[in-house]
């Protein structure tokens, strides 16, 4: 029994790999620290907590509708069309099992087997498996030297192609979009008529001045070509619940929660009451979070710099994406991270993941105590190569 052409090409996150691995290795007694991770390290808020108990006592446990509960569609409808600063109705709300799942969901509606769909790079791995796993084809377009995107280079790569992927902030960059740089990328899209799949995930985890800024809080016209995605696991560290949404045109809503239907179903009714008792009041926690992450990246780049490494300020999300390239050999940044891993038990992204190998990609997720340490680990592994 062979298995599928399609199954095979997908390899399987490497980040995932790399956070479990790292986990393998701090059970097994090593001191590890890891910048693998992709989630928060605060608890879920309290109040979250205390819904689930709620529903599990109601007996609220059973299937809902294929699109989530109408009370969830309603409240995300409202939180979301809020933030953005637009009306949004229940009919424009899909709920989905997580974001990542409402991506590829997102990307099953959009898309026709051989389109070109344009990944700016530093771009996240999953989207590049994502496109190939509904038979379209991923085409990279370079960034501009601080990161940002170059819209030149996507103009140029725009023609012939069907779709882009956003994500701002960025994972693995934390770079935050400007709003003229949203306008530009949507009068390229006007121009060649390109669907926008919005990633936002980390919308809720900006620092300084710059606020991540929906597409669609761009007018008329660019609601009708973006599909946007959310979900609960990085800004309310629900990361376990496995819950996310689409938020676009009723028809695409439609057709995703027809495929959810026959698919994987109804999202898990537990964590979609979760998610709304934190829609409906946010959680007090979660204010504290993002001045906590904006303390621990001014903390971890001023370390880098002091190294060395030259890394743009991440306006959000929680990573930092600094060049590693003077401390490169021929293995290039899968080698440098090998290396680091072996001598100093210190876990780092290599930038290959995201289609940059001259940089490395770290977590600021965990407490400052040990960021210290890793940036203690990481000045002795530079200092080695430089001897
Ligand atoms: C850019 C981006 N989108 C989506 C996700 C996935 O979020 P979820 O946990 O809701 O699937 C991640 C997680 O690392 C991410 O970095």
């Amino acid at each position: 029994m062979k298995v599928s052409q399609r199954a095979s090409s997908v390899a399987g996150s490497a980040t995932l790999a790399l956070a479990t691995r790292a986990k393998e290795m701090a059970a097994s007694g090593l001191d590890v620290v890891s910048m693998a991770v992709g989630e928060p390290d605060f608890s879920t808020p309290e109040a979250v907590r205390e819904a689930v108990r709620v529903s599990v006592a109601d007996g609220r446990v059973r299937y809902t509708p294929a699109g989530g509960t109408a009370s969830l569609r309603a409240a995300l409808a409202g939180a979301a069309g809020r933030s953005r600063g637009i009306e949004l109705s229940p009919s424009q709300v899909v709920v989905t099992h997580s974001c990542k799942h409402a991506l590829n969901l997102a990307l099953v509606a959009l898309t026709e087997p051989g389109d070109r769909v344009l990944l700016l790079e530093p771009v996240w791995g999953s989207y590049d498996a994502a496109v190939r796993w509904v038979g379209a084809e991923p085409v990279r377009v370079a960034p501009r030297a601080d990161l940002g995107p170059d819209l030149d280079a996507i103009a140029a790569a725009a023609r012939g192609a069907r779709g882009v992927m956003l994500n701002s902030p960025t994972n693995p960059s934390g770079f935050v979009w400007s709003d003229e740089e949203l306008r530009g990328i949507l009068a390229i899209a006007e121009e060649h008529d390109l669907w926008v799949i919005s990633d936002e995930i980390y919308r809720r985890l900006t620092y300084g001045d710059r606020p991540a800024t929906s597409p669609l809080s761009l007018g008329e016209g660019a609601r009708e070509r973006v599909l946007a995605v959310d979900g609960a696991s990085k800004s309310l560290a629900m990361t376990g619940f496995r819950i996310g949404c689409v938020l676009g045109p009723e028809a695409h809503v439609q057709a995703i929660t027809n495929i959810q239907s026959e698919t994987t179903g109804c999202p898990n009714a537990l964590s979609q009451d979760a998610w709304e008792s934190a829609l409906l009041e946010e959680p007090a926690e979660v204010a504290g979070w993002v001045a906590a992450f904006q303390r621990r990246r001014d903390l971890l780049v001023a370390g880098l710099r002091e190294l060395g490494l030259e890394c743009t300020l991440p306006g959000g999300a929680f990573y930092a994406f600094p060049d590693a390239t003077p401390f490169l050999d021929e293995r290039g940044s899968e080698g440098l991270c090998a290396d680091l891993l072996e001598s100093e038990q210190l876990v780092l992204v290599p930038g290959s993941v995201f289609g940059m190998d001259s940089h490395v990609r770290l977590s600021y997720a965990l407490g400052e105590p040990d960021l210290e340490r890793a940036l203690k680990r990481l000045g002795r592994f530079l200092e080695s190569r430089r001897g």
